[in-house]
C-alpha cells in the first residue's frame, strides 16, 4: 500500500511565531525534500512542538507560509492537509483491540468492512503486528504500543508523517530497537517524515538531514556527518558528541591559537583577540608530556569499555580524551596531549560564529 504513494514536499518560509510576547520561532525556514527523514533536534523550548504544530494546521504562524507539494497551506484547516501526527503519550484506547485500535481513523472516515479489514493487516504487517491484531494495549509491551500507534498513523495514507519525540517514553534498551524499526519502516515507506527529539544519538542515527534549532532559531540544516563533522557554529559543535566537545579559551594570531603560553598549529588564519578552539575527545591523543602539543596533569581516568576517558587538567582548562582501553596512567600523573590541527575549529568567543 504506502509504497506507491507519491512523495510530498514540505517548505516553512520565514516563519515567525510569537505566543504574547514571547517569539517562539525566528524566520524559521525549512525545506524537506520528497520521501527525506529530517529530524528537528533542539533542546526543551527551543520551539521544536510549536514548529510541528504549525506544519499540522493545529497552530497558525504570526508571519510566513507553509506549503505542502508546492501548496500553500498556511490557511488550510488541518483535516485537508493530509498529515499523520504520532506524539509521546501514543493514548491507545484500552477498551478495543489492536485491530480497532489501528482501524479507528478509517472507522471515523467510515470506509466498508471490507476495505478496513484488509488496510488494518497491511497497516499492521508494516510494524510487524500482524501477529497481534486480537490482543488488548494491556497485553502489549510499550515497544509494541508504540507500534500501534504507529500502525494508527500509517493506515491514514498520510503525505506527510510528523512524529514528536515518540519514544522518550521507552526504556533505553527499547527506544534503541524501536528506533532501528522506525529508520527501517520510513526507508521502506518512504513517506516525508518530520521528527522532532531532544535527543543528538536518535537525531544522528535516524535523520537524513538532521535541522539544529535554539531559542527558535535554526542553527544548521546538513547531514549528520556534515553536523558532526563541519559543524556551523560553536553551538552546535557543543550540542553534539558525547561527551561533548573540549572548548579552550584564548586567542587566534595569524595560523596560531594562543593559549596558556602554548601555540597550538590551526588551519585557519586571523586575528581574533578572543577565540575558542574546539577539538574533540576522540580526536585528541595522550603521549609522553615531552611529545605533547601541550602538557598537562591527570584529573581522573575512566575505562568505558573499548576506551578510557582520560580528564585532564590544563591550567585553567579540562580536556576530555579517549585513551586506548590498556591506558595505564594514573591520577596526578603529568601526560601530554596531541592536538592535531586539521581536527582542531576555531570559533569567535562573543558570538560562537566558525572561523574558516
Ligand atoms: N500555546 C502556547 N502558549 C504560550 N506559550 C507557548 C505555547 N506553546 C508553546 N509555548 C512556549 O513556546 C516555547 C517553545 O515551546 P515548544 O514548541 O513546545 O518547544 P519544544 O517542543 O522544543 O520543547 C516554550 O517557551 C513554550 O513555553
Ligand atoms: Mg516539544
Amino acid at each position: 500500500m504506502a509504497d506507491n504513494l507519491p512523495k510530498t514536499s514540505v517548505r516553512f518560509e520565514n516563519i515567525e511565531k510569537s505566543f504574547g510576547s514571547v517569539q517562539v520561532l525566528k524566520d524559521f525556514d525549512l525545506e524537506v525534500e520528497p520521501g527525506e527523514f529530517v529530524v528537528l533536534l533542539g533542546a526543551s523550548g527551543s520551539g521544536k512542538t510549536t514548529a510541528l504544530r504549525i506544519l499540522s494546521g493545529l497552530e497558525t504562524p504570526s508571519a510566513g507560509r507553509v506549503y505542502i507539494e508546492d501548496q500553500d497551506v498556511t490557511n488550510m484547516l488541518p483535516k485537508y492537509r493530509n498529515i499523520s501526527m504520532v506524539f509521546q503519550s501514543y493514548a491507545l484506547y484500552p477498551h478495543k483491540t489492536v485491530a480497532e485500535n489501528i482501524g479507528f481513523p478509517l472507522k471515523v472516515r467510515k470506509v466498508s468492512k471490507q476495505e478496513m479489514d484488509s488496510a488494518i493487516v497491511e497497516a499492521a504487517r508494516q510494524v510487524q503486528l500482524d501477529e497481534l491484531l486480537e490482543r488488548f494495549p494491556r497485553e502489549l509491551s510499550g515497544g509494541q504500543r508504540q507500534r500501534v500507534a504507529l500502525a494508527r498513523a500509517i493506515i491514514r495514507r498520510p503525505s506527510v508523517f510528523l512524529m514528536d519525540e515518540p519514544l522518550s517514553n521507552l526504556d533505553a534498551k527499547l527506544r534503541g530497537h524501536m528506533r532501528a524499526e522506525l529508520k527501517h519502516m520510513q526507508q521502506s515507506m518512504g513517506i516525508t517524515t518530520i521528527y522532532v527529539t531532544h535527543d543528538q544519538i536518535e537525531a544522528m542515527t535516524l535523520a537524513h538531514r538532521v535541522a539544529i534549532l535554539e531559542k527558535g532559531v535554526l542553527q544548521q540544516l546538513a547531514t549528520p556527518a556534515q553536523i558532526y563533522n563541519d559543524p556551523a557554529n560553536l553551538f552546535v559543535a557543543q550540542f553534539i558528541g558525547s561527551p561533548p566537545m573540549n572548548v579552550v579559551h584564548g586567542s587566534l594570531e595569524g595560523n596560531e591559537f594562543v593559549t596558556q603560553g602554548v601555540r597550538i598549529n590551526t588551519q585557519v588564519q586571523d586575528r581574533v583577540d578572543k577565540a575558542i578552539m574546539g577539538i574533540r575527545p576522540e580526536d585528541c591523543s595522550v603521549a609522553p608530556p615531552s611529545e605533547g602539543t601541550l602538557t598537562g596533569t591527570i584529573y581522573t581516568n575512566e575505562l568505558i569499555g573499548d576506551h578510557t576517558l582520560v580528564t585532564v587538567n590544563w591550567g585553567d582548562d579540562q580536556i576530555s580524551v579517549k585513551a586506548p582501553k590498556d591506558f595505564t596512567g594514573m591520577q596526578g600523573d603529568d601526560i601530554g596531549l596531541v592536538i592535531p590541527s586539521d581536527r582542531l575549529f576555531v570559533f569567535e568567543q562573543s558570538t560562537g560564529t566558525r572561523i574558516r
